[in-house]
């Protein structure tokens, strides 16, 4: 009943620069991942995307692709690239790489030859406008990080368009010759035995082809980025997209059970339609709405229902607790909350993602000002928005930059690296990295978990009660969102507790009545007698 690996799995993102230096040069690269495979499987995930990995300028650290098919030198090369596929396979462990097909860096060399004169055949691979009368730029879209998302091109009179920063101008996918281009570079790696991919902004491809303004927001907030002054209704999401998802889905179909996922920031109503038309877009438009509610228990389970029920039939559901985007989960809800977080994570239906260092309760690092990085926090400094806090080294164990590398790291390691790192946290059975274990490892096992329905039960004063149910397995999840213990009514049918988030070894019996302790999640099982049984020994 497991369906496919990318419905009954959980995804892992790894950031490449952050998790292992093989070469003390301060940064990440694929013999380092390669290192710590065993990592990855005693973790128990069954997919690892690698965030950007290609040839760059570094300049928003891989998503300004220079050469989509070759390997950056600071990460490594072909060779280890295809080294890494291979133990990884051979461990059963999928591969997913990040493709980003939106823009590409300015040194790209089909960029160089578009902006070399208006007549060249790749001009029009790119979006090149005239000037408004006045010479302003061709209309008010917003760049990413801040700015007009127009620049102006000395050499042939023109503003190029870019979605983010301005040495990433946006690719023209209304050109059929660069949707073939960007089709190779999918086979290139689908050849090469890559599981499927992680597409970059995929729900900025397409434009209004009028490239009217953008209306303003009302509601912005002068302590929002730059880009919410302006509702982005014409700049991304438009109609024709959903034709270019679909193309890419063909190219992947061409070969066995490989995976699409689309990054895409939009309400649920529209980002479900990135399924597409009979299910022929993304397998997985990613879901984000745990990374912005507000963590309580009746916003999480309104969150869930308006999910659940805005899918498409046959639509397979996923969730994302944190990226290399976004504030790390527990500093946005508290790190006893983490805990709470990682169950409902790897407990609701569908495909979880989970971003590295996550399952050691990382925080948002400390980055004093000299030591920044990330371009986004040096063109709109202090409103919070800079990523490198949620991007610094994976911790090891205790011995220099907590094993991360021997060099200096391009980012500092986590100020509490010594205590919070792999080595320690293993060793402890109640650390927040033997839940996750314990968790993957459940529901490695558990059909109910894994492929089962979802019913939620309810979302009184501060918990969250839902079951999942699979044939005869049958299983309650009550999560205490608040900081103080909470006493609950379940079924009778649920006697016995087979993970709680705090302790190792919870007590196991319970009589429809349940105190959950402040910050507390559990799993509890119901059935017969053998049902139990079976249940127990998954849980073990
Ligand atoms: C996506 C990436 C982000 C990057 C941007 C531009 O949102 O996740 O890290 O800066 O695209 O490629």
């Amino acid at each position: 009943m497991d369906g496919h690996w990318w419905q009954s799995g959980v995804l892992y993102q790894i950031y490449p620069r952050s998790f292992q230096d093989s070469n003390g040069d301060g940064v990440g690269d694929l013999n380092g991942i390669r290192q710590r495979l065993d990592y990855l499987t005693q973790l128990g995930i069954n997919a690892a995307w690698l965030s950007p990995i290609f040839l760059s300028p570094m300049r928003d650290f891989g998503y300004d692709i220079a050469d989509h098919c070759a390997i950056d030198p600071v990460f490594g090369t072909l060779a280890d690239f295809d080294l890494l596929l291979k133990d990884m396979h051979s461990r059963g462990i999928k591969l997913i790489l990040d493709f980003v097909p939106n823009h590409t860096s300015n040194e790209h060399p089909w960029f160089r030859e578009s902006r070399s004169s208006r007549v060249n055949p790749k001009r029009d691979w790119y979006i090149w406008r005239d000037a408004a009368s006045d010479g302003a730029p061709p209309n008010n879209w917003l760049g990413a990080f801040g700015g007009s998302a127009w620049e102006w091109d000395e050499t042939t009179g023109q503003f190029y368009y870019h979605a983010f920063l301005k040495e990433q101008p946006d690719l023209n996918w209304r050109n059929p010759e660069v949707r073939a281009a960007m089709h190779d570079v999918l086979r290139f790696w689908l050849e090469r035995g890559v599981d499927g991919f992680r597409v970059d902004a995929l729900w900025h491809l397409m434009k209004d082809e009028h490239f009217r303004d953008n209306p303003p927001n009302p509601a912005f907030r002068p302590e929002q980025a730059g880009l919410e002054r302006l509702l982005q209704l014409r700049s991304a999401d438009q109609p024709e997209i959903y034709d270019v998802v679909a193309e890419l889905r063909r190219v992947l179909d061409a070969y066995p059970d490989r995976l699409l996922i689309g990054e895409i920031y939009l309400p649920i109503e529209r980002l479900v339609t990135y399924y597409g038309k009979d299910l022929s877009g993304a397998h997985l438009p990613f879901n984000f709405q745990l990374l912005n509610t507000a963590w309580g228990a009746q916003q999480i389970a309104n969150i869930v229902a308006e999910y659940e029920s805005a899918l498409p039939p046959g639509g397979w559901p996923n969730w994302v607790l944190g990226n290399h985007d976004r504030p790390r989960i527990a500093t946005r809800v508290g790190g006893a909350q983490a805990r709470v977080a990682a169950m409902l994570l790897l407990t609701l239906r569908g495909t979880p993602t989970l971003y590295y260092g996550d399952e050691l309760g990382f925080e948002q690092a400390v980055v004093p000002p000299e030591a920044v990085q990330d371009p986004w926090e040096k063109q709109e400094p202090g409103l919070g928005l800079g990523r490198d806090p949620c991007r610094t080294p994976m911790s090891w164990d205790r011995s220099l930059n907590a094993g991360f590398s021997p060099g200096r790291p391009w980012l500092p390691p986590a100020s509490d690296c010594l205590r919070r790192n792999v080595e320690t946290l293993a060793s402890d059975p109640n650390s927040i990295l033997n839940l996750y274990r314990r968790l993957l490892a459940f529901r490695a096992r558990s059909n109910a978990l894994r492929m089962g329905d979802y019913t939620a039960v309810s979302a009184e004063n501060g918990v969250f009660i839902f079951e999942r149910r699979a044939k005869s397995e049958r299983l309650a999840i009550a999560l205490n969102l608040t900081h103080e213990p909470r006493r609950v009514n379940l079924p009778k049918a649920f006697e016995r507790i087979l993970i709680s988030t705090l302790v190792a070894k919870p007590v196991a019996s319970v009589t429809g009545e349940v105190n959950l302790r402040p910050d507390e999640g559990i799993i509890l099982a119901a059935g017969r007698e053998s049902d139990r049984r079976d249940a127990e020994t998954a849980s073990q």
